[in-house]
Formats: structure tokens, C-alpha cells, sequence
């Protein structure tokens, strides 16, 4: 653990202040301004009226980190230049003019752990072979985050190798920080493998954060956290500097508490990279022009036809739960703002589809993640691991700090045993492809639909392995206190589309509260620190 997070038991005081809102010197000087749970657009007004500098931002998510971290463990790493950051972001506004700031101008930002940093930051995917390790430069999304403006705070932890070490490892766990926790109810899953991002996004550890989703790792964080996040379609946004799983299924997005603070780090990020070149000039094409703030629309549900997906969804919550209820008072929702719901629709072959041992993605992403992971290691300028084969041996002699008895790594094992994309894997890929048109492109079209609804994070083999975007908004709070989520989701490139349904939902049903940090919450910290 770096120094910079350590937590001596006298930080109980200033957590108590920091969580009954009790003024401290970081607030006493923002005049009306209160920082808590802030929006980028309320941030960049206080910017503007003199209410609030950015470095008082900084601080205030470094309090929040220091005093709630011990126990969330969602932070990794605090960039050690994020003030500097902050002093020159403060400094350009007074003296550029308002339009020629980018979008994200002194809003801090938490990074997952997976996506490369030039600076004094580690990128390790949370494990501990890749510590020290320096990367060439930074990621594509990353670049393009420094031109928008935004400060990067620091790193966000997640399952460590974004859940690819084996089959089975703790949601939420990585060597380098340990357990995150949900906080809504720290005994919950946080789901996997952007924990620490939607932690961070839900316990307002930073303004917003990025995640990155092979097959569910955004939208189902986001929904057991009670945020939102964006699973861009694939190529929307870079992933040159990344530790990836597969170049074919993975995609970078925000997660965030609101739609808007969501969309305006998606409008940030998009656009080609040469360094990630054929996918996101295809990509590129989607991306409107004047961006996709546009569409936060709080008429967004006008006229907008809706696949509701009952069987294997939907379905899956017994009748009377709360769950079945919200959703239920949810779809009357949806039809007062102007929605047309096409009900109890289905996906052809879909229980093949969400099977992860049989969509093809058990036969494809081994050999997938090799190849991409021993690219990534062989650009490196320093790393103290150089292939897939130095981690494996890594981890078996750090069998302790990994928790080798408990977790393994028979994943990294089976994607060891890899040869490269073979006939079997061209033909398993090919067949993805197939499920995919039969599937979610021939329901969209026959039925002529905007977008498809789905609870949780149901969805998402379905958009992992087609590379279709979606959009997870908190719809609920089941009878134990966990947060459920709604997903909107449809064929690529209709961000457009489905950010106007997300946002028009949100502003409807106003479903997100922070979470409450009740005094058994209280406890469980004290004994922590
Ligand atoms: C990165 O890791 C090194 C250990 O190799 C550590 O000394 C340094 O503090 C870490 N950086 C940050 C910003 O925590
Ligand atoms: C999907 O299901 C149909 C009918 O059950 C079957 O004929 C078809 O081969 C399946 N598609 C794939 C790609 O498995």
C-alpha cells in the first residue's frame, strides 16, 4: 500500500466530519458551494462563479479517499501530481476564456487500474507482477482525457486481471488493494470487473471515473452500485494502452453518478486513435457531430419503440419481490414519458447466448487475452514480468500476497495453453457473430425497435460478444439494501439513442441515493482503520 493511503486511527475524526457534512477547511472557503455528490455541470458553474477551485476539488476527494478508502478499497494509487494538476487547471481558467476550455477542465478523474498512465502512477491491471513496471505513453482514452482538461486523481482497483486469473475470484479483490466493498451494503457483491470504479463513482471518491467491459464489466458494477455507466460500442473509444482482454470485445467507458456526467466523459473520450486504428475508424462514423450531449433529452422516450425481454430476464425476479414491482411500476413509467413497449420479446438462441462456456467466448478469450496481454508487455520500457509466462510464475512465487491456495490462476493457465486465433477459434468467432445476427440484429429490425430494456446486468454476453453498446441506470434497492440496475441497449452506434432513453429515465424516476453509511457501516470502518 503506498504511503499516500495509509490511515492512522486519529483519521476517524476527520471521517466523522467528512460524513456528517460538518464544514471543514476544505469547504469553509467554496462560499455556497457544497461539494458533496456534485455534478460536472454544477462544478464547472461554481468554476466560473469563483465558488470553487480545482484544487479544493482535489482535496476534498482526497479527504473522502483517505477517510473512506481503508475500508472501500476502491482507490489503488493517488497520483502524487493531481494538485499540481489542479493548480494549473485553476490557474489556465483564469486566464483563457470559457470556450477554450475542454469539456472536462479541472474535473478529477479515477482511472481503472488496467488503463495506462505516463506518469508517476502505476498501471498493474491490481497486481502486484506489474508493479513498477513503465509504459511507452499513455493510453489512447488518456491522452484524450489530458486535452478535455481533466485532472487524473488516481487509479481505481478492480478484480484483479479484470476477472481473467480464474474461474471463481472474489468479485472486487486485487492484490495490490484487497477487498472493494460495496457501499450500500458491505457485506454485497460489488460485482465485477470495474468495482472500483463504480465504488469510487457511488461513494464520491472523485467526480467521475472510467471503467473498461469485456462482457459485463461496466454495466454490472454500475447496477450493483446504484450508478450509471456507458459500455460504448466497441471502437467508440480507443484502447491503445490498455491491458485488454480481447481487441475484438473490449471497450472503455465512464462510470459515473448521473447520465449527463457520464455522457460529457464519453463525448471526451470517443474518436479515432491511430494506435487503435481499425477499430476506431469504424467507429468513428458513429460519433455525431456536436457530440452527444445533445441528447440528454428529458423527452428522450417520446415515440420510442422498446423490446421488453421477459423470458430469462425480466422473469428472473419471483413475482413480488421488489425487484418484479419496481420494474413493473418502471414500465408505466416509461409508457407515460411516450414510450411504446414491445412486450415479452425474445432473442433467438439467447440462453446460448448469456452461457459463457458455450457462446464461444470460453474457446476464444484465452487466446485472445494472450496475445493482446504479450503485446502490451512487449512495449513496456520497464517491466519486471515480460510475458504471460512470467506472471504465471509470479504469482506462484508470491503464492501468499496473491492468494494462490484460494483464488489460482487456472485461467491464466488455460490462456497459457494457447496457440494464437486457430481454425477453432475462427470458427467460434465466426459463430458469435452468427448469434449475434440472429439474435439481437434480427429483433431490433423485425420489430423495428430503438432500443431493448433488461434488468441488471442480464444482458450482457449479448452486447459483449456482438460489441453493441448499453447503458445501466440505477432503477432500485431490493428489501436487503441492494442496488439493482435497468440497462438500455441496442445495435452499434446508437449512443444517440440510448443516452436519450437513459437520460429521459433517470430524470423520471430519480432513483439514485448515495448511499446512507449507517453506524454499522461506522463500525466496520472504525475497526478498519
Ligand atoms: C508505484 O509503485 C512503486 C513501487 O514499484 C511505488 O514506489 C510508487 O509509490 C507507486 N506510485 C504511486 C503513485 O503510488
Ligand atoms: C439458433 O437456434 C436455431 C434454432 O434453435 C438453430 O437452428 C441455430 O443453429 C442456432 N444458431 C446458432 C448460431 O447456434
Amino acid at each position: 500500500m503506498p504511503s499516500s493511503l495509509s490511515h492512522p486511527p486519529t483519521l476517524l475524526l476527520l471521517l466523522l466530519l467528512l460524513l456528517f457534512g460538518i464544514t471543514t477547511t476544505t469547504t469553509t472557503t467554496t462560499h455556497a458551494f457544497d461539494i458533496k455528490y456534485s455534478t460536472i455541470d454544477q462544478i464547472q458553474q461554481a468554476f466560473q462563479n469563483n465558488h470553487l477551485t480545482s484544487r479544493q476539488l482535489v482535496q476534498y476527494y482526497l479527504d473522502r479517499i483517505q477517510a473512506l478508502n481503508p475500508l472501500l478499497r476502491a482507490v489503488i494509487e493517488i497520483n502524487p501530481d493531481a494538485l499540481d494538476q489542479a493548480d494549473n487547471a485553476d490557474s489556465e481558467r483564469q486566464t483563457a476564456q470559457q470556450r477554450q476550455l475542454g469539456g472536462l477542465h479541472g474535473i478529477p478523474i479515477l482511472l481503472k487500474d488496467s488503463i495506462g498512465t505516463k506518469d508517476r502512477l502505476n498501471t498493474t491491471a491490481g497486481s502486484l507482477a506489474l508493479l513498477g513496471s513503465v509504459v511507452p505513453r499513455d493510453a489512447g482514452v488518456v491522452e484524450k482525457l489530458r486535452q478535455s482538461g481533466a485532472v487524473i486523481l488516481g487509479k481505481a482497483s478492480l478484480t484483479e486481471w479484470a476477472n481473467f486469473r480464474s474461474r471463481g475470484a472474489p468479485n472486487g479483490w486485487c492484490a495490490r488493494s484487497g477487498q472493494g466493498r460495496n457501499p450500500y451494503v458491505l457485506t454485497a457483491d460489488t460485482c465485477s470487473s470495474s468495482s472500483g470504479s463504480a465504488i469510487a463513482a457511488a461513494a464520491d471518491l472523485a467526480t467521475v471515473t472510467l471503467g473498461t467491459e469485456t462482457d459485463g464489466s461496466i454495466i454490472c458494477p454500475s447496477a450493483m452500485n446504484s450508478v450509471v455507466g456507458i459500455k460504448p460500442t466497441v471502437g467508440l473509444t480507443s484502447r491503445s494502452g490498455v491491458i485488454l482482454i480481447s481487441s475484438r470485445q473490449d471497450t472503455i467507458g465512464p462510470i459515473c453518478r448521473t447520465v449527463s456526467d457520464a455522457v460529457h466523459v464519453l463525448d471526451a473520450i470517443v474518436g479515432y486513435d491511430p494506435r487503435d486504428a481499425e477499430a476506431t475508424r469504424d467507429a468513428s462514423g458513429y460519433v455525431p457531430v456536436g457530440g452527444y450531449r445533445q441528447f440528454l433529452r428529458v423527452s428522450g422516450l417520446e415515440g420510442k419503440r422498446l423490446g421488453i425481454l421477459r423470458k430469462g430476464f425480466f422473469d428472473a425476479y419471483p413475482e413480488g419481490s421488489i425487484q418484479a414491482l419496481t420494474f413493473k411500476q418502471h414500465f408505466i413509467t416509461l409508457r407515460e414519458k411516450g414510450a411504446i413497449l414491445v412486450d415479452d420479446l425474445e432473442i433467438a438462441n439467447a440462453s446460448t447466448i448469456v452461457d459463457f462456456m458455450n457462446n464461444g467466448e470460453f474457446l476464444v478469450l484465452p487466446a485472445e487475452f494472450k496475445q493482446s496481454l504479450n503485446e502490451y508487455l512487449s512495449e513496456l520500457i520497464y517491466s519486471p514480468v515480460r510475458s504471460l509466462t512470467d506472471i504465471i510464475d509470479f504469482n506462484n512465487k508470491h503464492k501468499r500476497e496473491e492468494r494462490m491456495e484460494e483464488i489460482g490462476q487456472s485461467i491464466l493457465l488455460l490462456a497459457e495453453s494457447t496457440k494464437g486465433i486457430g481454425p477453432v477459434e475462427e470458427r467460434a468467432i465466426d459463430r458469435m457473430n452468427q448469434l449475434s445476427m440472429q439474435g439481437l440484429e434480427k429483433l431490433m429490425k423485425e420489430n423495428k425497435l430503438d432500443g431493448i430494456v433488461t434488468p441488471g446486468a442480464k444482458i450482457v454476453s449479448v452486447l459483449g460478444i456482438g460489441g453493441y453498446p448499453g447503458i445501466s441506470v440505477p432503477a432500485g434497492y431490493a428489501s436487503d439494501g441492494v442496488p439493482f440496475g435497468i440497462c438500455f441497449a441496442g445495435l452499434k452506434g446508437s449512443e444517440p439513442t440510448l443516452i436519450e432513453l437513459a437520460y429521459a429515465f433517470e430524470q423520471a424516476t430519480n432513483v439514485r441515493v448515495p448511499p446512507s453509511f449507517k453506524p454499522s457501516f461506522m463500525s466496520v470502518l472504525a475497526d478498519s482503520l
